[in-house]
């Protein structure tokens, strides 16, 4: 076995063991309209109908907060997240569960047959920013909608931006290409999906602390 698979073994046992922390005690600062990570989570995702789409959904964490009728796509490149996940969506009585080994660069989905498109703390693993937004903006029904709470870098200049600037280096190698610095919102405003819900908020853990999340939609059609 390599290192990188006893990385991906050990992170998905680590992600697993998270699923049961107890999000509600995660508070928000500066977010007037929700007061906790379970608040915001249960508001974002407690709407999802029919077709969910969840790109990186890790060990699972996001599956308590679904509505128990959708059908759910996760595309997890860490094969050895999927034993979680299996279990984390049986726990929460979703029945209609697929898995597809895949990345958010390239989904292995059709156009245009998502409804809603999910990622909590996923865009600072990615590989390539720009074409994730695009494969999900692919994938997305015209009127459907991208959710996303995400951790990102804080305004430059800053200690914190120093700080993550200078361990981001060690940092993305030990925990899965994980960046602290990545400024996601300035790639998410140039892929011409419309916001319905924006937030910008702190939670009270270093490094990670700066956060942006909310729905962004893909334009219905035109009628007439
Ligand atoms: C910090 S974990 C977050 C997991 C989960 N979304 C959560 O909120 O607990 C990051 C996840 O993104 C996945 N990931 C990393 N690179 C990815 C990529 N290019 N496409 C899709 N998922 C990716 C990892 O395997 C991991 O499951």
């Amino acid at each position: 076995m390599n290192l990188s698979t006893i990385q991906k073994r050990l992170f998905a046992w680590g992600m697993g063991q998270a699923n049961d922390a107890d999000v509600d005690r995660i508070k928000l600062i500066d977010c007037p309209e929700y007061q906790s990570l379970g608040e915001l989570k249960r508001a974002l995702l407690g709407n999802a109908q029919h077709q969910v789409l969840e790109i990186g959904p890790g060990a699972g964490a996001s599956l308590a907060y679904y509505p128990k009728d959708i059908h759910w796509i996760g595309i997890e490149p860490n094969p050895f997240m999927h034993q979680y996940l299996e279990r984390e969506a049986q726990q929460q009585g979703l029945a209609n569960i697929e898995l597809r080994q895949g990345t958010a660069e390239d989904l292995p989905v059709e156009d245009e047959s998502i409804d809603t498109v999910v990622s909590t703390h996923v865009l600072c693993s990615v590989t390539d920013l720009e074409t994730s937004f695009q494969e999900i903006k692919r994938v997305l029904k015209p009127g459907g909608n991208f959710v996303f709470i995400e951790h990102v870098g804080e305004e430059c200049g800053t200690w914190t931006r120093k700080a993550q600037d200078s361990i981001n280096p060690v940092w993305k190698n030990l925990f899965d290409n994980c960046n602290l610095n990545r400024e996601t919102w300035k790639i998410l405003e140039q892929v011409g999906l419309e916001k319905v819900n924006y937030y910008q908020f702190k939670l009270t853990i270093p490094l990670v602390s700066p956060h942006i999340a909310g729905i962004v939609r893909k334009k219905p059609v035109a009628v007439g």
